[in-house]
């Protein structure tokens, strides 16, 4: 089958309005990702070599978001908003160029799976000219129902356009179909509009196929795999079963999750076997974890490279070019932004590091600040291997801490520091033998004094 060339069409214009938002219903995202952007990954997955997307409002914001998935991606405007079927016809002209398969998917299907979609083109190749893909919803009203008959499918009719018997039916249409590319066009050009919308339906192309004796199949997906997306509620949903399946993949390739419910990934996370992951934990996009690795609870990463043996948290956030190497600590309440961590170096308590490089096996003391920024530009702070920072030192960038050396405590570095070197950044301790008891004594009487003269 790898042979047949395929087209995928997807529907992302006609939306309503009960995102209530100012972006196009389709670029709302789960995982992080757009939901057309996940039907692209689907056709992709399931072979579809080209992407042809049909928006309306905002079609050009569109191609743009699906553009890293697809770079092929073409966009068509479809004006008016005058039903499924004239929708696939905006993609004419790719449709012309002559495919096997054409897949027609819809932008705000976003959970349907390659496998789906292959099943879907195998009948094409075994000589069905429709695949519609159905399912059984807990509540059909409002789907179109497939009929069948002697396990052909013979038509699919409107919730509006069903007769009484035809309503009982719980085998609906998904709305997602694969077409035979050498018989869409004339079949498409068919269809009319004498419906109870007035729409021209994609659907009314089984009847037509079966006319003029073709055939046109059902297949069957899970309810989860084609829910559609018409409001924030549904994009929750949506989200919550993504999760769902993608924290069981995590742990059947030996990730462990103490508490699967509470973490949460990116369309595209990616975290090794023997890693272990605790409760309450985000991953932004772009994190790659690499094995063995303890993510501990209440941590935040997002464009980040976590390596081997590493822990991070509780409490850590790890903000894009985070650059753990092997055995790297980062601890609690700390921040890293754009530094490596190099091998085995520890940033363990309270401290910020950003733009900066921290060399293997370095030390980095409590409440430590990288002073990377002065309000207009950014500045490298670049600490040697081995080297020790003493708590709540404040490093201002750009400045270099030498190998082995030592940075004193409550130090303001602003110079370099050479290589083994002692730094000291902070005004010298002056200590005063029996003063305090001087003080204490003084203020004793002057008490006395105000309270002899009051009384
Ligand atoms: C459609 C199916 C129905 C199926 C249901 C599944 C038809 C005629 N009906 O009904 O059998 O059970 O999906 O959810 O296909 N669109 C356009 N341009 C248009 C009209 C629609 O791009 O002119 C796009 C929409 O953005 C949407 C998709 O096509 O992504 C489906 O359109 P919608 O109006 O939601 O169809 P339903 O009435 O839900
Ligand atoms: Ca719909």
């Amino acid at each position: 089958m790898t042979e047949r060339t395929c087209l995928s069409i997807i529907l992302a214009a006609g939306e309503g309005t009960r995102m209530k938002s100012a972006l196009p219903k389709v670029l709302h995202a789960i995982a992080g990702l757009p939901m057309v952007a996940h039907v692209v990954r689907a056709a992709a997955a399931a072979g579809a070599g080209d992407i042809a997307i049909v928006a309306g409002r905002g079609a050009e914001a569109v191609r743009k978001a699906v553009t890293p998935f697809a770079p092929q991606a073409e966009a068509f405007v479809q004006a008016e908003r005058l039903g499924t079927a004239h929708a696939v016809l905006a993609a004419r002209a790719a449709i012309e160029r002559g495919y096997d398969d054409i897949l027609v998917l819809f932008g705000d299907t976003p959970l349907v799976s390659g496998e789906a979609l292959r099943a879907a083109r195998e009948k094409l190749a075994e000589g069905a000219a429709v695949t519609v893909i159905g399912f059984r919803p807990p509540n059909p009203t409002g789907y179109g129902r497939l009929i069948e008959k002697d396990g052909v499918l013979v038509a699919i009719r409107e919730e509006r356009d069903c007769s009484d018997e035809e309503r009982k039916i719980g085998f609906c249409n998904a709305g997602l179909m694969a077409i035979a590319g050498r018989e869409a066009l004339r079949l498409l050009d068919a269809v009319g509009n004498a419906n109870a919308k007035g729409e021209f339906y994609l659907t009314d192309i089984v009847e037509i196929a079966r006319a003029s004796g073709l055939r046109a199949v059902a297949t069957e997906a899970p309810f989860e795999n084609v829910l559609g997306i018409n409001n924030r509620a549904e994009l929750a949903e949506a989200e919550a079963i993504w999760q769902k399946n993608r924290r069981h993949r995590a742990m059947l390739d030996g990730v462990t999750l103490v508490a699967p419910e509470t973490v949460f990934f990116s369309f595209d996370t990616e975290i090794g076997a023997d890693t272990v992951v605790e409760p309450n934990v985000v991953f932004g996009p772009g994190v790659r974890v690499a094995a063995n690795a303890v993510i501990h609870a209440f941590s935040h990463l997002e464009g980040a490279t976590v390596g081997e043996d590493c822990q991070v948290g509780p409490y850590a956030r790890l903000r894009p070019g985070a650059d753990l190497r092997e055995k790297a600590k980062v601890g609690n309440f700390c921040e890293v932004k754009k530094a490596v961590i190099d091998i085995g170096a520890k940033v363990n308590h309270l401290t910020y590091i950003g733009d900066a490089f921290v060399g293997s096996k370095a030390n980095i003391g409590a409440g430590t600040i990288t002073c990377n920024y002065d309000g207009y530009n950014k500045f490298i702070t670049e600490i040697g291997a081995g080297a020790f920072i003493g708590s709540n030192s404040s490093l201002v960038a750009p400045v270099r801490i030498g190998d082995g050396a030592y940075v004193a405590s409550g130090s303001v570095i602003t110079a370099e520091v050479p290589e083994d070197a002692l730094a000291f950044g902070r005004a010298r301790q002056t200590t005063l033998p029996g003063r305090g008891k001087q003080l204490r004594e003084q203020q004793a009487a002057a008490a006395a004094a105000a309270k002899a003269k009051a009384g």
